[in-house]
C-alpha cells in the first residue's frame, strides 16, 4: 500500500460500462475522505502520537500526508493497516523545502493553507491541472485578513500559491461568502494558533467534521444554529492532544454503488459502515424521495460520527425537485443522483448548483454534457440542473470525465443499466478518492471493461 501520492502522469485509462446480471452482495465502500484529511492535519497540529484507523489511502489524502511530513509531522502507515501521525503542535509546523503538491484535492490544499497561515512559515501550493483551475481567492482572502499573506499567486487567485504564515494571528469574525465547509476549516485551522476567538458564519450549515475533530483532539469550539446556517465560535491556541479516530464508510463513494444497486434491476445491495452525519444526507433523503427502497438496517453512533449500514434494492424511481437548501448536504452527489435521475420517471429539477460550476470540474457542464450523450434530454436553466427522465437511457456515449473522479464514476454506473454501454475516457483518476472502486464494483456483479 503506498505511503506516498504518486502523481499521476497523464496515464489515462479509458474503461466503459455494460448491463449485465443484477447487482448483489455486501460492501464496505473505502473511508470518508473529508474526516481522512482533517484526521491527517489534526494529529499533525497534536502533541504526541494520533492513530488514524480505516484512513482513505486515496491519491487525494496521501497528498495531504505527504504535505504534513513535509511540515515536520512524522507520518507512517503500519503493518496492520493503521496510520500514525506524530504531531509538532499548534503553530509548530516547520518551512517545507519544496512546493507542496495537492494533486487533484481541493479539499486538502485548502484546509493545509488554512494550517500554514496560522504558522510563521512561507510554503508553496500547486496541483494538477485541475486543481491550477479552482478559485483560491475564497481562502487567499480570509487568511489574508487574518495577518497572513500571498507572497506570489497565480492570475485570479489561483495555484501555484506561496503564503507566508502569519506571526501574530489575528483572529477574526469571519462570513462565508459561499456556504463551504473548505472555506470554514482554512479560517478554524488558521484560528488555532490566535490568541482569542475565531469565529465563522455560514448562511447554510455545511460539513461540520472540522468542529467534530477539533472538539475530539481537546479544542473548545461552540456551535449556535443561526435559522439553516450556523456560527462556530473557536478558542485559540489550545493544546491538541493525540485522539484516535476510526473513519467511518464514505458516503460520497457509497453513493456509487447505491444508486448502481437501484437502477440495475433485480439489485440488493447491502452498503456497511456508511456515515450518515445528517450534514452528508442530503442524497439518501432525495432518493427515498424519489421511490427508492434503501433501508436503514444498524444506526449507531461511533467515535463522534453516526454510521449505518444499508440495503438497497432495485426500485422504480419518479422524478422530483431537490431544493437549493439541500445543497450543501449532497454537493458531490449530483453527478450520480443525475444518473438517478436519467433512470426515473418524469423530470428531475436541482436547485442552486452554481458551486458544481469550480468543482474537480465545472460539474454541472460535464454532467449536462455526459448525459446529452448517452441520449438522456437535459437542460442547465441558471444555476439548475434539470433531467428529463424516461425510466431507461440510451447510452453509447463516449464520456469526457474532465479530471474528475465523480464524472467518471457516475458515467460507469450509468452504463451499467443503459441499453448500450457507457464508455468513459478516464478511470485513472478514480483513484484520487476510491481506488477500489473498479473490483468493488467487479464484486457486486458490475461489468466494467
Ligand atoms: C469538502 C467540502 C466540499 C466538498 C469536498 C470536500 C470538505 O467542498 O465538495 O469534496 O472535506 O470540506 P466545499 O466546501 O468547497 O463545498
Amino acid at each position: 500500500m503506498p505511503q506516498s501520492a504518486v502523481r499521476h502522469v497523464n496515464l489515462a485509462s479509458p474503461l466503459s460500462a455494460r448491463r449485465g446480471a443484477r447487482l448483489a452482495g455486501k460492501v464496505r465502500v473505502p473511508g470518508d475522505k473529508s474526516i481522512s484529511h482533517r484526521a491527517l492535519i489534526f494529529g499533525a497540529l497534536a502533541v504526541g502520537e494520533t492513530t488514524i484507523t480505516g484512513l482513505l489511502e486515496g491519491e487525494d489524502v496521501l497528498h495531504t500526508a505527504d504535505a504534513m511530513r513535509a511540515l515536520g509531522a512524522t507520518v507512517e502507515r503500519r503493518n496492520d493497516g493503521a496510520w500514525h501521525v506524530r504531531g509538532v503542535g499548534v503553530g509548530g509546523f516547520c518551512e517545507p523545502c519544496g512546493p507542496l503538491d495537492f494533486g487533484n484535492s481541493g479539499t486538502g490544499c485548502r484546509l493545509v493553507m488554512g494550517a500554514v497561515a496560522g504558522c510563521p512559515v512561507t510554503a508553496t501550493f500547486d496541483g494538477d491541472a485541475s486543481l491550477r483551475k479552482r478559485p483560491m481567492r475564497r481562502i487567499l482572502d480570509p487568511v489574508e485578513l487574518m495577518g497572513a499573506r500571498a507572497v506570489r499567486a497565480s492570475e485570479g487567485g489561483r495555484l501555484p500559491i506561496t503564503i507566508a504564515g502569519a506571526r501574530d494571528v489575528i483572529p477574526i469574525v469571519y462570513r462565508t461568502p459561499v456556504p463551504s465547509a473548505q472555506i470554514k476549516s482554512a479560517v478554524l485551522l488558521a484560528g488555532l494558533a490566535a490568541p482569542g476567538e475565531t469565529t465563522v458564519i455560514e448562511s447554510e450549515a455545511s460539513r461540520d467534521h472540522t468542529e467534530r475533530l477539533l472538539a475530539h483532539f481537546g479544542a473548545q469550539v461552540t456551535v449556535e444554529e443561526n435559522g439553516t446556517g450556523r456560527k462556530i465560535t473557536l478558542k485559540g491556541q489550545p493544546e491538541l492532544l493525540p485522539a484516535p479516530v476510526a473513519v467511518p464508510a464514505d458516503p460520497s463513494s457509497a453513493a456509487f454503488p447505491m444508486v448502481a444497486a437501484l437502477i440495475v434491476p433485480g439489485s440488493e445491495v447491502i452498503l456497511t459502515d456508511v456515515m450518515t452525519n445528517p450534514l452528508r444526507t442530503g442524497l439518501i433523503t432525495t432518493l427515498r424521495e424519489m421511490g427508492a427502497d434503501i433501508e436503514t438496517l444498524d444506526a449507531r453512533s461511533d467515535g463522534g460520527e453516526e454510521m449505518a449500514d444499508f440495503r438497497v434494492r432495485a426500485s422504480a424511481l419518479r422524478g422530483v425537485e431537490v431544493p437549493a437548501a439541500r445543497a450543501p448536504s449532497m454537493i458531490d452527489e449530483y453527478p450520480v443522483l443525475a444518473v438517478a435521475a436519467s433512470f426515473a420517471e418524469g423530470t428531475t429539477v436541482m436547485r442552486g448548483l452554481h458551486e458544481l460550476r469550480v468543482k474537480e470540474s465545472d460539474r454541472l457542464a460535464a454532467v449536462a454534457e455526459g448525459l446529452r450523450g448517452n441520449g438522456v434530454a437535459v437542460e442547465i436553466a441558471g444555476d439548475d440542473l434539470i433531467v428529463h427522465g424516461s425510466a431507461r437511457a440510451p447510452g453509447s456515449g463516449a464520456v469526457v470525465t474532465h479530471m474528475d473522479h465523480r464524472i467518471a464514476m457516475a458515467f460507469l454506473v450509468m452504463g451499467l443499466a443503459s441499453e448500450r454501454p457507457v464508455a468513459i475516457d478516464d478511470a485513472a483518476i478514480i483513484a484520487t478518492s476510491f481506488p477500489d472502486f473498479v473490483p468493488l464494483m467487479r464484486s457486486l456483479g458490475a461489468t466494467l471493461a
